[in-house]
């Protein structure tokens, strides 16, 4: 990010996009009535208006924006103002048939929905430069508009584009990162089956039905990223000339990953870090994969604070089952994402559709209108998130461990073929998240170059691609007193996702002191005993400690009587390994001797199922405490709850589902 920007909200900005080219004149006089009742301060607006701006071709039109925009300002409302270039009109589809991105098959999307254009396509770019330089050029000066919003949602639709045009900028990529066609055979280990290229241009975006070549596969995603980013550059680089008072963002789709395109890479490139969030309603852990987003953006923003674009409601309507929010769910989802930094509440979308893709999608404002359950609820979330205006700026304190994470190691593993197909990195990665969020131990998830100067803690779950450096740095964490705890299939491949070879985990093979010889995947039905008590499933491993001592071993399974956990000291600090899938109960326990050893607590001692968070700043710091249980709970804190005013002397008592926000006395 760049180093000078001005915030463009105050506060815990509230709102969300707006969309109102739906709408007639009288609708919208409503709207801002009702934003004005629930608090609405900060919408994001013009987003799929392209042809709005630009009805026909070179021809601009902006009286509409204008009168919107100054009815948003009349009231208050600041504006994040996107550039339409989602919304391809479709009077470009008829000029440029060719813009559209075609699928493996080579057979292009059709015009209409969104995104439909090739991210490598020069004759797009000149018309989506066009329009945003017009509308940079309208707007300029205009009081409301406060941010801008590349785009939407970069790759959500257009990520993966085989057509001859990304064909060949593919292979100019590749000609970039390998250099000679020497390099790219060795780099993707052509020789198996005889697919050495002799020229760049012999090379294909990977759509063969045969051809999984790993390091092909895993090079496309990277380009592919890479293009999006251009896109993006592109569009930032003519915002920045036009009103360079006005910071630039894109919103960002971080979640458990991997991601479509490559957000820790990306970061550096805007002004403020700003995510799109969906929860899917069945999951009963949803609020956990929650805060590993959240978690996850305090990586991606160097630890400070970042906006939250978009959540919903209630339920998204790509989902199988679009659920609403159960009792309280709808404050603490927002209240989460402010608790793990952000420093907005922002909702897709302000009114309900009636027509379109998401005419059923929730939205703050229900088909039903105010008088509704969900419009009762966002004005008092409104009203709660006044009552937290000091909490703005501040940063979450008190993560001692690092997870990391790296799309590149998701990306890696889901390129070709792997010992067993139900390997899943978002799967893994979450695993030890959770058991540390049930314990209310706050973690940064940091992308593998993030200094580990501060941790005492470094997780290291199932990242299955690293390169040298990596290894380095987590072994030296673990030299100057860290523990470290590294989980299967780890350090297994290098850049290019060729095989780390000598035994198993590559690269993390010294610093753990272990040797495996045989994975040993298990099927969907097994479960393999530990002489701890511990059950594991999906993954044993045949390993042999060389310098590590045993912590755990199999008493059953093909592996019976082998080494399933083992710790290793380490300079001032260890090295522990988990060879397997533990079940939660097991994980938990062995999470448990990891924070003693390095005698890491809670951000505050509560009742189970409540979550705590700190955040912090010269000013004071808060305790964000949300009760997810059907029970009545409590955090240990001693301070006033912003929310209610009730003062609390050591501990708070919060009702099932409820949430409080502590500003803690001095000590
Ligand atoms: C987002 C997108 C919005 C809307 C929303 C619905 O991914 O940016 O435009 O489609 O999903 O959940
Ligand atoms: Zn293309």
């Amino acid at each position: 990010m760049s180093a000078v920007v001005t915030w463009p909200t105050e506060g815990i900005a509230f709102g969300g996009d707006y969309n109102p080219e739906q709408w007639d004149w009288d609708v919208l006089l409503e709207d801002v009535e009702l934003m004005r009742e629930a608090g609405v301060g900060f919408v994001t607006v013009g987003v799929f208006s392209w042809i709005k701006h630009e009805p026909r071709d070179g021809a601009f039109d902006f009286d509409w924006l204008d009168r919107v925009l100054d009815l948003l300002h009349e009231n208050g409302i600041r504006v994040d103002l996107a550039t339409p270039t989602a919304s391809v009109p479709m009077w470009l589809h008829r000029l440029h048939p060719e813009i559209l991105p075609q699928d493996a098959h080579g057979h292009p999307l059709a015009p209409g929905g969104r995104l439909g254009f090739c991210p490598s396509s020069t004759v797009f770019r000149r018309y989506a430069l066009r329009v945003v330089e017009a509308l940079a050029a309208h707007v300029a000066g205009h009081p409301a508009v406060r941010l801008w919003h590349v785009s939407n949602e970069l790759g959500g639709g257009n990520a993966r584009c085989h057509c001859p045009v990304s064909e060949a900028a593919f292979q100019s990529w590749v000609e970039a990162r390998h250099g000679t066609v020497e390099a790219l055979n060795t780099a993707w280990g052509t020789a198996f089956w005889g697919n050495s290229y002799s020229s760049f241009d012999e090379v294909t975006t990977p759509r063969g039905i045969t051809a999984h070549n790993p390091g092909q596969l895993l090079d496309y995603e990277r380009f592919s990223s890479d293009a999006l980013l251009d896109c993006y550059r592109a569009e930032a680089a003519v915002l920045r000339r036009v009103t360079p008072e006005v910071p630039v963002t894109t919103n960002f789709m971080v979640g458990l990953g991997p991601d479509v395109v490559d957000y820790p890479r990306w970061a550096d490139e805007v002004d403020i870090v700003v995510n799109d969030h969906y929860t899917y309603g069945p999951d009963p852990m949803k609020h956990q994969e929650l805060a590993f987003a959240g978690d996850r953006m305090r990586g991606i923003s160097g630890g400070g604070p970042w906006l939250l674009m978009e959540h919903a409601t209630g339920g998204s309507t790509w989902h199988p089952v679009s659920q609403p929010k159960g009792p309280g769910e709808l404050v603490r989802h927002a209240l989460g994402h402010v608790a793990r930094g952000s420093d907005s509440v922002m909702y897709f979308q302000w009114r309900a559709s009636r027509s379109g893709t998401e005419q059923f999608h929730s939205a703050m404002l229900p088909h039903s209108g105010p008088e509704s359950r969900t419009f009762r609820q966002i004005v008092a979330l409104g009203a709660d998130l006044a009552r937290l205006a000091e909490v703005a700026g501040s940063r979450v304190v008190g993560a001692r461990v690092a997870l990391l994470h790296d799309d590149e190691a998701g990306w890696a593993l889901r390129s070709g073929h792997k010992p067993a197909v139900r390997l899943d990195y978002a799967t893994t990665a979450r695993a030890v998240h959770a058991a540390l969020f049930e314990r209310s131990v706050t973690v940064d998830v940091v992308p593998p170059w993030h200094p580990l100067d501060d941790y005492d803690l470094v997780v290291v779950p199932g990242l299955f691609l690293v390169d040298d450096t990596t290894p380095a740095a987590v072994a030296a964490a673990a030299e100057r007193g860290a523990t470290v705890l590294v989980t299967w299939f780890s350090g297994i491949v290098d850049e290019t996702n060729s095989v780390r070879t000598g035994g198993h985990p590559g690269a993390f093979r010294d610093l753990l002191g272990v040797r495996g010889d045989d994975f040993w995947p298990l099927d969907e039905t097994e479960v393999v005993e530990l002489d701890t008590g511990w059950r594991a499933r999906r993954w044993t491993e045949h390993v042999t400690a060389t310098t590590a001592e045993v912590v755990a071993s199999y008493t059953t399974g093909g592996v019976s009587g082998g080494a399933a956990v083992t710790r290793r000291p380490v300079g001032s600090g260890s090295a522990w390994y988990l060879a397997s899938d533990l079940e939660p109960a097991g994980l938990g326990e062995l999470v448990d001797r990891l924070l003693d050893e390095v005698g890491i607590s809670p951000a505050a001692a509560t009742s189970p199922g409540v979550e705590a968070v700190r955040r912090a700043s010269d000013e004071g710091s808060w305790l964000f405490v949300l009760n997810h249980a059907e029970s009545e709970g409590w955090a240990e804190v001693a301070g006033t709850d912003l929310l209610t005013g009730a003062v609390c002397a050591g501990r708070v008592v919060v009702p099932a589902g409820g949430v409080a926000v502590v500003r803690e006395a001095c000590p």
